[in-house]
């Protein structure tokens, strides 16, 4: 059989098979089921590619130089079948003795022999690295990794007109493992750059979530308008690293001084920080555990804890991560200028808003982003709702770690979400990459029945990216749907695989039904209908439709509901009972 043969994958999902070229490298086997590959110091090659099966277990690999450990990783190496090629980039070890160690993870009772799997006769040294986009359920404007694993976005920030994304990232594989922060950059949140790997594991652990701010001032001393990236190192503890960048967030220097935070819980990460005017001092907020810790520092380096918040309020049927605070200003609403309870004057009314993302325990189960609402000194949060109070940041079932942009222009309070739920998140049907965020959104504050809410807008980026009318949706398109009462929308394609969604004008409610959208077999978990509150009447609902997702947003921001959805061809019709629906095409590069 030929390579480009074992690459020719079965499986709707794969439009091409990957283009692998290269020679191959011997492998040799050792005892206890090790292998060692030795890559000369003389070797041109660029990369070496490594053949991998989704289904297979996790092989260790230490990549071992003139004789140092460098790196060690998780690779899923073929047994069986070659799923896709992960490349290990070689030009970091040029002019050096490069050896492979690969301790396979095979229960061998069930397998013929020792050592027959294919990856081993597979490995191929090469010049080339196909990326060329095989997958059919690859969003247009949405962000993705060109190849390999994404979850949570991390350390977000604004500046000079360019939007900065990190994000989880496995580089060998397309299912979750080997944290590194991988970067992105936009100038209009739709089309994004690959920036390659920003910060990779070290001894410290893999790197999960945190975030980065601009050091304007020098105050952590590695420079004026240094990006300084706080990270968790999950290693056999986690505990919290910095690393500094002086290029723009290009490359990351690990601080030396690391860790820079610990303590002796398990649960104890993805730190989130912010300058505070209030103390002129910078704030961190931390998932621990079952609550939130907030610190303060003056130099990012030193932080001192200042309070908990948590314990006993909102939803806690799951683990407390990605968390965000900030605040969001409030100075008119409905049209009127509201006027300050405690200081009884009309200017600007400042709350605060705490996000804490929780996995499982979201409103349909697995992840989901809950929210709180109150006041914030630069020393202690306080909440305005009862304890018992549950706020959701949007009711779909894809939409888990959002945190925002730090120095987003205008006082903007832009979010970005991961678009997916660790129920399933590791088996949606693509392989070269698995996972994209939603789309770009900015948030408000809205008041019901004596609550703060937030409001979840589409950004504005999104309306500039507005095309020309269609008259039937397409794969990547917006549908503007004005309501009279309530409505039934109904997108479907010529297969009778279709999406309900439901505004019921007397329940007050808003509900997507995808247990018939396509590919829902992949998880039990995955089809299900998700119901909203609307908070009151909506008059008209913006419908973003991207090959494999579906957000929905009423015109007021007081609901969001973002789905995956995986049609064996797109949706090609639109049928709405009790409105009217404008479609309009999403422009993006790609
Ligand atoms: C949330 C999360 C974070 C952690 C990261 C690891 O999805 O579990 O808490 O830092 O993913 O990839």
């Amino acid at each position: 059989m030929s390579l480009m043969a074992a690459l020719a994958l079965p499986g709707a999902s794969q439009a091409m098979a990957q283009n692998v070229q290269g020679k191959p490298i011997r492998a040799e086997q050792l005892a206890n089921d090790n292998w060692l590959l030795h890559v000369s110091p003389q070797e041109t090659a660029k990369y070496l590619l490594l053949p991998v099966e989704d289904k297979a277990p996790e092989a260790h690999l230490k990549l071992i130089v003139d004789n140092q450990l460098c790196r060690n990783i998780d690779v899923r190496m073929a047994l069986h079948k070659i799923d896709y090629y992960v490349p290990v980039v070689l030009d970091e070890f040029r002019g050096h003795n490069l050896v492979v160690q690969a301790h396979m993870n095979i229960d061998r009772s069930n397998r013929g022999g020792v050592g027959s799997e294919i990856c081993w006769a597979n490995i191929r040294l090469s010049d080339a690295f196909d990326q060329t986009n095989r997958e059919r359920f690859r969003p247009l404007y949405h962000h993705t990794p060109v190849y390999g694993w994404m979850n949570d976005p991390n350390g977000m920030f604004y500046k000079d007109g360019t939007w900065h994304l990190f994000y989880q990232y496995n580089p060998y594989g397309s299912m979750w493992g080997n944290m590194n922060w991988r970067h992105s950059t936009s100038r209009d949140l739709l089309t994004w750059n690959d920036e390659g790997v920003a910060i990779a594991p070290d001894a410290h652990g893999a790197i999960f979530s945190g975030s980065c701010v601009v050091d304007e001032k020098n105050t952590a001393g590695f420079g004026a308008g240094a990006v300084i990236a706080l990270y968790t190192s999950a290693g056999d503890v986690q505990s919290q690293s910095l690393a500094y960048s002086t290029d723009g967030g290009r490359t990351f220097t690990p601080y030396a001084g690391n860790p820079i935070l610990t303590a002796d819980v398990p649960d104890f990460r993805d730190p989130n920080m912010f300058w505070n005017d209030d103390i002129n001092a910078w704030n961190l907020i931390l998932a621990v555990g079952q609550e939130m810790r907030i610190y303060s520092s003056p130099n990012l380096k030193d932080w001192k804890e200042e309070s908990r918040f948590g314990l006993g309020y909102g939803n806690h049927d799951g683990v407390w991560e990605c968390p965000d605070l900030f605040p969001l200003p409030v100075d008119k609403l409905n049209g009127k200028q509201l006027v300050n309870s405690s200081t009884n004057n009309s200017s600007t009314i400042t709350k605060w808003v705490l996000v804490c993302n929780i996995n499982p325990g979201g409103p349909f189960g697995g992840s989901a982003t809950q929210y709180f609402v109150g006041d914030f000194d630069g020393h202690k949060f306080t909440c305005d709702s009862a304890p018992q109070v549950t706020k959701w940041m949007d009711w779909g079932k894809d939409h888990y770690a959002t945190v925002s942009f730090w120095g987003a222009p205008k006082d903007r309070r832009t979010v970005l979400a991961w678009m997916s739920n660790w129920q399933y998140a590791n088996d949606v049907p693509t392989m070269q990459y698995r996972s994209a965020n939603s789309i770009a959104r900015d948030l408000g504050l809205f008041q019901n029945g004596g609550e703060w809410y937030v409001s979840v807008k589409p950004s504005p980026e999104m309306l500039a990216a507005r095309g020309k009318k269609l008259k039937s949706p397409t794969e990547a398109c917006e549908m503007v749907v004005d309501l009279k009462g309530s409505a039934t929308i109904t997108l479907a394609n010529a297969k009778g695989e279709k999406v309900v969604m439901t505004y019921d004008d007397d329940a007050r409610t808003f509900s997507m039904d995808r247990t018939q959208s396509g590919n829902v077999a992949f998880s039990e978990a995955f089809p299900c209908t998700t119901v909203a509150p609307t908070h009151g009447r909506i008059k008209q609902l913006r419908i973003f439709i991207d090959r494999c997702s579906i957000e929905a947003f009423d015109a007021d921001g007081h609901v969001a509901m973002t789905n995956l959805v995986f049609p064996s061809e797109p949706y090609n019709s639109v049928k709405v009972k009790g409105g009217k629906a404008t479609i309009w095409e999403v422009k993006s590069e790609k």
